[in-house]
C-alpha cells in the first residue's frame, strides 16, 4: 500500500510537531513555505518562494494526497486552489470564520455562544459612537492577521479615541469589543474527525506575558465538570457548524457569570502542547489522524501538566533536562526578542508539586515568566 503524504500549509514548529507525531504512523509530510530553513524543514520537503508563486503551489499541490495548514493567516485563495483538486482539512469555511474576527463574532452570536458585545468599526465617528452603546474601556482590533495581542489597542478613555484610530484606522475594518472582566484565561482544543465524531481535550489555563503565552496548565485546577462540558458544547457546536475536520481551538474568558468565548483557532494550539506528553494521544496526533481519515485517540490526561514557553533566548538545555520529568522540544530557530524557540512540558502527581517544578523551571530560563498565582 502506498504512503499516504500529507501537505501542510506553512512551516513552523506547529507543521514540525504534526509531522513528528505522524511518521510513527508511517505518514509522509511536505510544507509549503517561503523560508527554506524553516522549522519543519527538518522532517520533509519544503516548497515554496519569496513571492509565493502558483508554480511553487501547484509543485506542492503535486507532492501530497492530502492536504492541511498550521497558521490561519493565508490567503482563502491558496486553499481554494488546493480544494480544486485534492482534499484539504479544514475546509475554506473554517478558515474564513477563524481568520477574521467579525465573522467569528457573529458565528458565536448565531450558536448562542456568549461573547464580548462587539460593533464593526470603520471610522473615528464609529469608534465614539462605540464608546456610547459599549462602555469603556474597550478593546479595538484588527479584525484580520492579529496574534499574540498585535494590533490591538486598549481603549480606556474617550481622549483616546483618536490615538486609537490613527494606530489601527490604516487596518480598518476594526472590531471594538467590550472589556471583558475576567478572573483567568482557559482553552479547549477538539478534534473532529472525517466522519463526524469528535473528542475534547480538558480545558486548559492560560497565563501571557507581554501579550504572548508564557504558560499552561492542564487540566485547568478548579473546573467543575459542569464548566468543561459547556466547553465542550460550546467547541462542539462551531465543529458542526463548520463540518470542519482537523483541531480547532476555543480561548475562552473565566467570569464570575460563566464562561465567555474570545477566539478560535482552526488549527492544534500552543496551549495544547502539553498534550504531547500530558495526554494519551496529542493533540497533533489526533490532528493528523483526523486529516488522514483514521478514528481519533484518547485526550485523557492522567497528571497535572504544564507547558513553559522558551520565548526569545534558549536555556542551558542541559540544565531544563536536569530536573526529572522535564522535556524540552527546540523548534530550531534562531533567538529573536518575542520569538516562540521551543517549550517544556513538565508533569507531576499533584498541582502543589507542578506549581513548584514550574518555578523552578523558571530559573533556568532567560525569559522572564508570569509565574503561577500561589
Ligand atoms: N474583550 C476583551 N476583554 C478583555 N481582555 C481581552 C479582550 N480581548 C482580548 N483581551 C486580552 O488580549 C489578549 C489577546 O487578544 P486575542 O483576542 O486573544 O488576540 P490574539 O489573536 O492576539 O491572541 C487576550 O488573551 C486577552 O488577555
Ligand atoms: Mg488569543
Amino acid at each position: 500500500m502506498s504512503r499516504l503524504r500529507i501537505g501542510v500549509l506553512g512551516g513552523g514548529q506547529l507543521g514540525r510537531m504534526m509531522a513528528l507525531a505522524g511518521y510513527p504512523l508511517d505518514l509522509l509530510f511536505s510544507f509549503y513555505e517561503s523560508t527554506p530553513d524553516c522549522p519543519a524543514a527538518a522532517l520533509g520537503k519544503v516548497f515554496g518562494d519569496a513571492g509565493n508563486s502558483m508554480a511553487s503551489l501547484d509543485a506542492f499541490i503535486d507532492s501530497a494526497d492530502v492536504f492541511t495548514y498550521e497558521f490561519e493567516n493565508i490567503p482563502a485563495a491558496w486553499v481554494e486552489r488546493i480544494a480544486a483538486r485534492k482534499p484539504v482539512h479544514p475546509g475554506v469555511k473554517s478558515l474564513a470564520t477563524s481568520q477574521n474576527r467579525l465573522n467569528e463574532k457573529k458565528l458565536f452570536a448565531h450558536l448562542d455562544i456568549p461573547s464580548a458585545r462587539f460593533s464593526e468599526i470603520n471610522s473615528e465617528a464609529d469608534l465614539r459612537a462605540a464608546t456610547q452603546k459599549l462602555g469603556l474601556p474597550l478593546v479595538i482590533k484588527t479584525v484580520t492577521m492579529g496574534y499574540d495581542g498585535k494590533g490591538q489597542f486598549l481603549l480606556k478613555e474617550e481622549a483616546q479615541i483618536s490615538a486609537a484610530w490613527a494606530q489601527l484606522g490604516a487596518q480598518a475594518p476594526l472590531i471594538a469589543e467590550e472589556f471583558v472582566r475576567f478572573q483567568r484565561e482557559l482553552s479547549i482544543i477538539a478534534v473532529r474527525a472525517r466522519d463526524g465524531s469528535s473528542v475534547c481535550y480538558p480545558l486548559t489555563e492560560n497565563t501571557h506575558h507581554k501579550g504572548i503565552l508564557s504558560h499552561s496548565i492542564a487540566p485547568a485546577p478548579d473546573i467543575d465538570a459542569a464548566t468543561q462540558r459547556c466547553a465542550e458544547r460550546y467547541v462542539t457546536s462551531i465543529l458542526q457548524e463548520l463540518d470542519h475536520v482537523g483541531a480547532f481551538t476555543v480561548e475562552l474568558f473565566d467570569t464570575h457569570e460563566g464562561l465567555r468565548v474570545n477566539e478560535t483557532a482552526p488549527r492544534v494550539h500552543n496551549s495544547g502542547h502539553w498534550s504531547i506528553e500530558g495526554a494519551h494521544c496529542s493533540q497533533f496526533e489526533n490532528h493528523v489522524r483526523a486529516v488522514a481519515g483514521l478514528p481519533l485517540g484518547s485526550t485523557a490526561c492522567e497528571k497535572p501538566t504544564a507547558m513553559i514557553n522558551i520565548i526569545g533566548r534558549h536555556p542551558s538545555t542541559a540544565v531544563v533536562l536536569q530536573q526529572t520529568d522535564a522535556h524540552l522540544h527546540l523548534y530550531g530557530k534562531s533567538e529573536r526578542e518575542g520569538r516562540k524557540l521551543g517549550h517544556i512540558t513538565l508533569t507531576a502527581n499533584s498541582y502543589d508539586e507542578l506549581m513548584a517544578r514550574i518555578r523552578h523551571i523558571a530559573d533556568a530560563l532567560p525569559n522572564p515568566m508570569a509565574l503561577p498565582r500561589d
